[in-house]
């Protein structure tokens, strides 16, 4: 079973209070990279709410963050349904007062031959990564919005979508998330875009590359990313930590990301651009 222990391995280069007096409502926050970065952002100063399917998941990382002195709620309910998104939104919003930083991580994965997938499991796939983002970019809309409930006029929240780069060339057995994580990096663009224009809302990505010790590489490369010669074609000779995730989530998500919007940003060591050397 996923761990709910921080991973970080290196201190924060980040001052602990830069997302202070903030909210974070995180899904897929109770395990993997969702997990990193609800810790994250707990450890420098933001109360959390993690949303996901399973009760006891939730409920272990939340006593991890409790553990850490992080102020965390674990709310039950599935992106894809738009009543849980609505009363998840609602109940981060009663018990913290605000919520200023919605994270999109939850996602569903596996590995499938295209001819081999159902219609119905390409949908299930967009449905939770792509419709499951908008939905809660949606109803979150009115809490994030400058103005707006538990908030002043002088500024609106922030959005972090987590993709992936498999779709910026193509990817084995990957065409459902391939094409969810696309509509992902779109839905990104195309809210910074309103959304910043309306309401003072950044809605930034970031697309992680294989991230050690989560569900993702478990699932769909656990024997490829560990070889060395896989390895020695990584321009940085290495997969990536949750904390490596985390910090872009910080960075985007304080102060230091003031006029970053719009963008996806690339956390995969370079990964997407190598080759094999022969
Ligand atoms: C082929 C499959 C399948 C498989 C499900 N389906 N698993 N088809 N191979 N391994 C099909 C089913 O046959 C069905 O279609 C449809 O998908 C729905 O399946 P359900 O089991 O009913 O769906 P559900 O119970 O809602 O499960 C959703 C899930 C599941 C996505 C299928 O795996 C899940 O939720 N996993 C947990 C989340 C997760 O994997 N997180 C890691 C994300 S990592 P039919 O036609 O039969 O009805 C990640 C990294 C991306 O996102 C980038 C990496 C580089």
């Amino acid at each position: 079973m996923e761990s709910s222990s921080s991973s970080s391995s290196s201190s924060s280069p980040f001052r602990g209070d830069v997302v202070k007096g903030k909210v974070a409502l995180i899904t897929g926050g109770g395990s993997g990279i969702g997990f990193e970065i609800s810790a994250q952002l707990g450890k420098h100063g933001a109360s959390v709410a993690i949303m996901g399917r399973r009760r006891h998941v939730l409920d272990s990382a939340v006593s991890a963050l409790t553990a850490l002195g992080i102020p965390a709620i674990g709310l039950d309910g599935d992106v894809r349904k738009k009543e849980d998104a609505i009363r998840i939104v609602e109940a981060t919003f009663k018990h913290f007062g605000r919520l200023d930083i919605l994270v999109n991580a939850a996602a569903g994965n596996f590995l499938v031959p295209a001819e081999d997938l159902s219609p119905n499991g390409f949908r299930t796939v967009i449905d939770i990564d792509s419709v499951g983002t908008f939905t809660m970019c949606h109803e979150a809309l009115k809490y994030l919005k400058k103005g707006g409930p538990g908030r002043g006029t002088s500024s609106g929240g922030i959005i972090l979508n987590i993709s992936a780069t498999l779709h910026y060339t193509a990817s084995w057995y990957q065409i459902h998330v391939s094409a969810a994580k696309a509509a992902v990096d779109s839905i990104t663009r195309s809210l910074a875009l309103e959304w910043g224009t309306d309401y003072d809302i950044r809605v930034n990505g970031i697309a992680p590359g294989p991230i050690d010790d989560t569900p993702g590489l478990r699932k769909l490369a656990p024997d490829e990313m560990k070889g060395s010669e896989a390895k020695s074609s990584m321009p940085l000779y290495k997969s990536g930590e949750k904390w490596d995730i985390a910090m872009a989530a910080l960075y985007l998500a304080s102060d230091a990301g003031k006029y970053i919007n719009g963008t996806t940003l690339v956390v995969d060591g370079g990964l997407w651009l190598s080759r094999p050397r022969h």
